[in-house]
């Protein structure tokens, strides 16, 4: 394989089985922040994409995506086991989420996660030109940066970690934590979406490693590697764009008819994962209704919950629980043809999701804890008249960047419900003076611009940005 002077490496490659079965070489995204974020910028961009091709096991002879190449990490379905649904997604996910789910620890995921993320830098130092930008990405490869670094000593290696990084009192919890800390830290820049996370770093590196380390600077193996907050974005032109193509605007109309017409409507739409706070916001609803402070003949909610992570134990009880909630909710409030909660389980198109944005007069994203939640701003820029509301919880990485949101703490189910209400009966002007500084604020701060200041940041120079993006 021809090698390239930029390479990214995520866990996943950004396709999906239909994309893989019938061969069509187009960006299907799976659903998700990162491939939909990284989706956005790297489609015009001469790079190597380095990731595992999911359970498709069309390892060797996957196409070129537009104009990046891809190399596809194959696993074995006891390293699925081991290294995706084991330590990455029941050991460090849950930890990192606050442990809003008790995180599990098996001695044996350990050493496959390590090994796999030897294989993933063994295949990114194989795709990497000399000298190389390697952009690794995420907890799945924390390990990575050190790795490649022993086997690339030419490369310039950026590390971007999507989710929350705990504070110390948690991080200490974990098994390998010195090996964990030590992995990031071979790379020259670890990025993060929040500066509380560079500080949780910081604080560890001092006391774990005994390094000499500041909030935005640690020096360890008489290297210095540079941290800081990169919070990302999306791709606000596209969803402006879709915003205002008139199939998808005659697909606002219909929902906004099949939904009833003099309806408010409040709409989530979440992989179905337990940091997205689902339970606790179907709890705050069903009181709401429960209480007469909303009704179903002029209020409805639409909740979009795409499956993920099936295999994992703690994602199968949930999936059941919810289901069991919407019809006990549906059951108990709801009235022939005329539902409570609409609850869709299922993937939905770029177009489709733009629909819905517009659709819904209350967005309502209340995780315990998320890394950024581009949700959250996908809402935001499909809004092109400026209305709607944006119920956000503090806890998501976007509360720090649209604070003109109701803002609501979702552990507190009577925060919720009151945010919900007011959110609810906002005037008309309170809420497009909210939305127009929030939209102000993503068109500054999109997808490109994520990405240039990142790799600005990590050549120091500019010129890695200038190359992949062009101009500011
Ligand atoms: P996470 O990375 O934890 O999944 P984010 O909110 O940051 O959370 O990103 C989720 C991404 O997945 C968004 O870009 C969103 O549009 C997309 N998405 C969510 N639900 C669906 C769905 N049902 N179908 C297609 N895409 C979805
Ligand atoms: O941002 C967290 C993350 O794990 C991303 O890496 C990924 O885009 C998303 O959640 C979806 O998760 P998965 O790849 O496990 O389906």
């Amino acid at each position: 394989m021809r090698q390239s002077s930029l390479v990214v490496v995520a866990n996943r490659l950004p396709l999906d089985d239909s994309a893989a079965r019938d061969g069509a070489c187009e960006w299907r995204r799976s659903p998700g922040g990162l491939s939909g974020a990284l989706h956005a910028i790297l489609q015009q961009t001469p790079a190597t994409w380095v990731g595992w091709d999911g359970e498709i096991g069309l390892s060797s002879r996957l196409p070129a995506i537009g104009s990046v190449r891809l190399r596809p990490v194959a696993l074995t379905a006891d390293e699925q086991a081991g290294y995706y649904e084991g330590f990455a997604n029941s050991t460090l996910w849950p930890l990192y989420h606050d442990a809003v789910q008790q995180p599990v620890f098996q001695r044996e995921w350990w050493e496959t996660y390590r090994s796999v993320n030897q294989r993933f830098a063994e295949a990114a130092a194989e795709v990497a030109g000399k000298h190389a930008a390697v952009w690794v990405q995420d907890y799945h490869l924390q390990l990575v940066p050190r790795m490649l670094r022993e086997l690339r000593p030419d490369l310039l290696i950026g590390f971007f970690m999507h989710v929350p990084f705990p504070p110390p009192e948690l991080f200490m919890q974990l098994p390998r934590r010195v090996e964990l800390l030590r992995g990031m830290l071979g790379a020259d820049l670890v990025g993060f979406q929040r500066e509380q996370a560079a500080h949780n770093l910081a604080q560890l590196a001092q006391k774990l490693l005994g390094a000499d380390a500041t909030d935005d600077a640690i020096t360890i193996d008489g290297r210095t590697v540079r941290t800081g907050a990169f919070p990302v974005s999306i791709d606000v032109g596209e969803m402006r764009a879709l915003a205002t193509r008139p199939d998808v605007v005659a697909q606002v109309a219909q929902l906004r008819h099949d939904l009833g017409k003099s309806k408010r409507v409040l709409v989530s739409v979440d992989r179905l994962d337990y940091t997205k706070g689902i339970e606790h916001r179907l709890t705050a609803y069903r009181e709401l209704l429960r209480d007469g402070d909303l009704k179903v003949g002029d209020t409805v909610l639409v909740q979009v919950a795409v499956p993920s992570r099936e295999r994992v134990e703690s994602y199968r009880g949930l999936r059941d629980r919810i289901e069991g909630e919407v019809g006990r909710i549906n059951g108990e409030y709801g009235r022939v043809g005329e539902p409570a909660i609409h609850y869709l389980n299922q993937p939905f198109s770029r177009a489709q999701l733009a629909a819905l944005y517009q659709t819904a007069d209350v967005m309502v994203v209340t995780p315990l804890r998320d890394g950024m939640n581009l949700v959250a701003k996908e809402y935001v820029a499909a809004r092109e008249d400026g209305t709607g509301a944006l119920v956000l919880s503090e806890f998501a990485g976007a509360a720090a960047e649209l604070s003109q949101a109701f803002l609501v703490n979702p552990h507190d189910v009577d925060d919720l419900k009151q945010t919900l209400l007011r959110a609810l009966d906002a005037s008309p002007e309170d809420l497009s003076t909210r939305m127009n500084a929030m939209r102000q604020h993503i068109a500054e701060h999109d997808i490109l611009a994520w990405a240039r200041a990142y790799l600005t940041e990590l050549d120091h120079t500019g010129r890695l940005a200038r190359r992949f993006f062009g101009r500011p």
